[in-house]
């Protein structure tokens, strides 16, 4: 049996998803079940990294979603506007989806899962934080079972790429972030990255995701990387300190006593911090991300891998893809919501 796939979007992400699919040797064997069958893009004279029969490409993103041969909608074009709008109409036409758009899940996480409820459809977003780290479904699923203290970590790629090479080179910002552009690290508005947006939209769909509720993305403290310079950099190092961009979620009042019906009070903030050489943070160089999760009874648990760029991204939205085709071919119901994003059971947080 095979599954259609269709892609919004063949840009970095894309273009990583379309190698993965063109090569399923090797590979999980449910990958050679899954069809391309319809691409979205902007601009159809744009040379592409993987040819692609003309036919399926076409700037005409709807047509994409309501092709009957597109079982699963994959949108990885980015920026709010027409992705939420997509999204929306892929889970009313009852197709499941998968999303590496953390600024739409951040702002519109709470909208898209409702909408998913309602027609009970799975839209997983594994891609959407930390890159190619399998971080939302061990948050969500495997420490469920934990009281979440505090979620901390370098959770954007381009602005650690910067850092580490400010501390190993003594670069200048503005040069190794056109590098990071380069390498398809960067969001189309690196704005987003340096200033620190992004850390701030993957923090609030973590500590939603940690403590059962959504947050608001306009509350989260935010402070990017946009204004350190070099000098910044090296003056820690001489200090014993290295500079990293840390996004963090904590509780901020022991509510252990609270029902689930009760709210959590957050502490969520994005700031560049000065770590002690020794913190199992400061080692983390590169493109690289790590999160740290502090929960009750487990203790602390690291997460560490590539957090950008095609192929690690990409390697996230396919398992998304795996485990919804997973779930069609063994039976199981051939669409239904994530329990853990349904918006009935997210419980109110406050910042
Ligand atoms: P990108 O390289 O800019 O690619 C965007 C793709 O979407 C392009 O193929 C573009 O077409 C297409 N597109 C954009 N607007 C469209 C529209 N209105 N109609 C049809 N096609 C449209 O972006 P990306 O880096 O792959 O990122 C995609 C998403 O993944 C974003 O939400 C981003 O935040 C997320 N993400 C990226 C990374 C990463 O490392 N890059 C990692 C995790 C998550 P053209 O090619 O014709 O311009
Ligand atoms: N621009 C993002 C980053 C892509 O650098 O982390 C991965 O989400």
């Amino acid at each position: 049996m095979t599954i259609g796939i269709g892609l919004l979007g063949l840009g970095t992400v894309g273009s990583g998803v379309a190698a993965i699919l063109a090569s399923p040797q090797g590979r999980h064997p449910l990958v050679g079940d899954l069809v391309l069958e319809r691409v979205a893009v902007r601009d159809l004279q744009r040379p592409r990294p993987l040819t692609l029969p003309p036919e399926r490409l076409t700037t005409d993103p709807e047509a994409v979603i309501d092709d009957p041969k597109v079982d699963i909608v994959v949108e990885v074009m980015g920026g709010l506007e027409p992705a939420r709008s997509l999204i929306l109409r892929a889970i009313a036409a009852g197709k499941p989806v998968v999303t590496a758009n953390k600024a739409v899940i951040a702002r519109y996480g709470q909208e898209i899962a409702a909408a998913a409820a309602q027609q009970g459809v799975y839209v997983l977003i594994e891609a959407a934080v930390g890159g190619g780290i399998p971080i939302i479904e061990p948050i969500k699923q495997s420490l469920g079972g934990n009281r979440i203290q505090r979620v901390s970590g370098i959770i954007n790629g381009t602005t650690n790429y910067i850092l580490s090479r400010m501390a190993d080179e003594g670069a200048a910002y503005a040069d190794v972030l056109a590098d990071a552009q380069r390498l398809g690290y960067a969001e189309a508005d690196p704005a987003a990255d340096v200033q620190g947006g992004d850390a701030a939209d993957k923090i609030a769909i973590l500590a939603g995701l940690a403590y059962g509720g959504p947050v608001q993305r306009a509350g989260i403290a935010t402070e990017g990387i946009d204004r350190l310079e070099a000098r910044d950099v090296a003056y820690a190092a001489q200090l014993g300190f290295v500079v990293k961009l840390l996004a963090v979620a904590e509780r901020v009042q022991d509510d252990a006593q609270a029902g689930p019906a009760d709210g959590v009070s957050l502490d969520v903030r994005v700031h560049p911090t000065l770590l002690p050489k020794h913190h199992p943070l400061a080692g983390v160089h590169g493109v690289n991300n790590a999160i740290l999760v502090e929960g009750d009874p487990v203790g602390q648990v690291m997460f560490f891998g590539p957090g950008a760029g095609a192929g690690p991204t990409a390697s996230a939205v396919v398992a998304d893809i795996l485990n919804i085709a997973g779930i069609r071919q063994v039976g199981g119901p051939q669409a239904g919501l994530d329990p853990l994003l349904a918006a009935s059971s997210w419980r109110h947080c406050t910042l």
